[in-house]
């Protein structure tokens, strides 16, 4: 399985068969190594309302045929303001399946207004299967200390926000990483605007402090195996 980072928080996931994006945001992310119209998913995955992670969701699923997973206010609003044939609603707690696994929606402590003031109901995060492994999405949020919970499912590896101001910054990261308890973890929503510019390599120095994971730090347009 290869994991991409295309900035901010935008992802892919690539299996064998499937391509999963996250929150994508490409054409007006400046640490975008690409732009939308080059990015192909047949599944969009979409943690909350905010504009830097459902920019070009429509886009990309209209172009694609993509299914659109995402909470149940969000998932409507794309079907019905941007004419997206394929939606899966879901909320927190929830699985969803899919043609190449599943998806739990877990809990974020954020907010999730859509670009155009709609309610986009609450924030979350993704526990991601496929291939036999399994994947924590954190989304936007504050440290939480039912992230032990979810560590509880044994993964593999945690995607986590390290950017601060809008989210947990690093030393906040490295203790959800000890309540995760992931294999690997990689460190996103950091260094696309300066009020969030953080030091990725100091952040992985504090994760092999103090905890068992794996680090890694990638660059926009970088991939690792899983
Ligand atoms: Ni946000
Ligand atoms: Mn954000």
């Amino acid at each position: 399985m290869k994991i991409t980072w295309y900035g901010h928080s935008t992802w892919l996931i690539e299996t064998g068969e499937h391509r999963i994006a996250i929150d994508p945001f490409f054409d007006d992310n400046p640490s975008a190594p690409c732009k939308s119209n080059s990015i192909n998913a047949d599944t969009i995955l979409i943690s909350h309302g905010h504009y830097d992670h459902v920019a070009d969701a429509a886009s990309i699923a209209n172009r694609c045929q993509a299914t659109i997973v995402a909470n149940f206010e969000i998932a409507s609003w794309f079907s019905s303001n941007h004419s997206v044939k394929n939606t899966i609603g879901m909320n927190l707690g929830g699985k969803a399946n899919l043609p190449w696994g599943s998806v739990k929606m877990t809990v974020a402590w954020h907010s999730s207004v859509l670009p155009d003031g709609t309610y986009g109901g609450n924030p979350g995060g993704f526990v991601i299967e496929a291939e036999g492994k399994r994947i924590y999405y954190a989304g936007d949020t504050a440290l939480f200390s039912d992230m032990a919970l979810i560590g509880k499912s044994s993964i593999d590896l945690a995607i986590l926000p390290i950017g601060d101001l809008f989210t947990m910054g690093p030393e906040d990261s490295v203790e959800a990483t000890l309540l995760v308890n992931p294999k690997h973890v990689l460190p996103t929503h950091f260094n696309t605007w300066p009020p969030i510019a953080q030091d990725a390599n100091a952040w992985a120095k504090l994760i092999q402090a103090k905890s068992s994971a794996t680090p890694h730090v990638i660059q926009p347009g970088d991939s690792i195996t899983l």
